[in-house]
């Protein structure tokens, strides 16, 4: 038996139905419960959304899951008074990807909405967190926010993009990694990590993988890695020199040795504490060698263009670690929750 429809959602729609007639299902958030994040979760049908008349109805085939669906999960960000809420910033049909982030509008208040840059935006919020996300058989986005996926991917990895590899490309852009490059990236086998190595190596920059785990490395080696190094291990020594560049998303795990790669003026782009967010911060590195530490967090929408382009131009395609179908959406996320993957973890259907 299905899962009944919630009170907001309503009834389920005939256009929430498969061609087989069995309901289509969506992953939604249902309440927060302290220490078990999945407690709150639930895969159940809900009708389309109405779009309102500046937006658009975008079917969705794939949808990619992120560390940020398990934030909203545990009421990070004050959602829960959207609740119940399809989950899901990541989404993408047949030819086309959706743009996740949703700006406050007010250019008269926001600098970031001002210059027409929404990861500047002062009251951010992504799909799946203030409103429906991608998770569901459609989404209503902005129609800004609805654009052509790159014609070498399938629906699959073209979901990986709107996220992880918005992040990614953004940092790479921030830190103007070039052919010259040497760029540690840490949490290498990740959504983040991996797309990285994929996008820097394109670039004609030395990728440098750093992981935890060393049978993940033949599938970094082919993602784009140079040269794959443990945690733990001197990633200079390992491989050649000082780094210009570190990618950081692990956070307090890694910092110290962060800093330590870099060489004099070199920078550490920071995107993530997935192992904690206050290690010491070693000023006296800091100052001394000059680093820049600069902060990212998704991009633009422009910069979501310029990735697809790039993407296409270079006939790149995201390394996917499992798909799952929508009904299976626990599993995939217990997947994510538990580590040891290598790539992007996707909903598809
Ligand atoms: N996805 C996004 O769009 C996005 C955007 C902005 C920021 N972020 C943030 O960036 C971080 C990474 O995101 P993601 O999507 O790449 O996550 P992910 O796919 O879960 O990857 C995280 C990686 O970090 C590694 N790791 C975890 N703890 C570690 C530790 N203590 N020491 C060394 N390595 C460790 C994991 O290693 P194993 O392979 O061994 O498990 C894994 O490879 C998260 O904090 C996320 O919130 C993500
Ligand atoms: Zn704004």
């Amino acid at each position: 038996m299905p899962p009944s429809p919630d009170r907001r959602h309503g009834r389920t729609s005939p256009g929430a139905e498969s061609s087989d007639g069995s309901p289509q299902l969506a992953v939604v958030a249902t309440g927060v419960v302290e220490g078990d994040p999945l407690a709150g979760l639930d895969v159940r049908p809900v009708p389309p959304p109405t779009p309102s008349e500046d937006e658009a109805l975008v079917g969705i085939r794939a949808a990619a899951l992120n560390h940020h669906d398990l934030w909203t999960l545990r009421g990070v960000g004050a959602v829960e008074h959207c609740f119940p809420l399809v989950l899901g910033s990541d989404g993408a049909s047949d030819g086309t990807v959706v743009y996740p982030l949703l700006p406050c509008g007010m250019r008269d208040v926001c600098h970031g909405c001002r210059i027409g840059n929404a990861s500047l935006c002062r009251r951010l919020t992504l799909l799946g967190e203030g409103r429906d996300g991608t998770m569901a058989p459609s989404v209503a986005v902005p129609s800004s926010h609805v654009l052509p996926s790159p014609r070498n991917l399938t629906p699959v990895e073209s979901a990986c993009l709107p996220s992880a590899w918005l992040t990614a490309w953004s940092m790479l852009q921030e830190a103007e990694i070039d052919r010259t490059s040497r760029v540690l990236v840490t949490g290498a086998a990740g959504g983040v990590g991996v797309a990285s190595l994929q996008l820097g190596k394109a670039l004609g920059a030395t990728m440098v993988a750093q992981v935890r785990r060393p049978e993940v490395a033949p599938r970094l080696l082919a993602a784009g890695a140079d040269h794959v190094v443990l945690s733990g291990d001197d990633a200079k020594a390992d491989t050649g020199g000082e780094f210009d560049v570190v990618l950081e998303s692990v956070g307090e795990a890694t910092w110290a040795s962060s800093l330590r790669a870099l060489r004099p003026g070199g920078t550490v782009v920071v995107t993530g504490a997935t192992s904690g967010p206050n290690p010491p911060a070693d000023l006296r590195r800091i100052f001394w060698r000059r680093l820049r530490i600069v902060g990212v967090s998704m991009g633009s929408l422009d910069e979501m263009r310029d990735l697809i382009r790039f993407v296409e131009h270079h006939d790149i395609h995201p390394v996917v670690a499992a798909t799952y179908p929508f009904a299976a959406a626990r599993e995939a996320f217990e997947h994510l929750m538990r580590g040891g993957f290598v790539g992007k973890i996707v909903l598809e259907r």
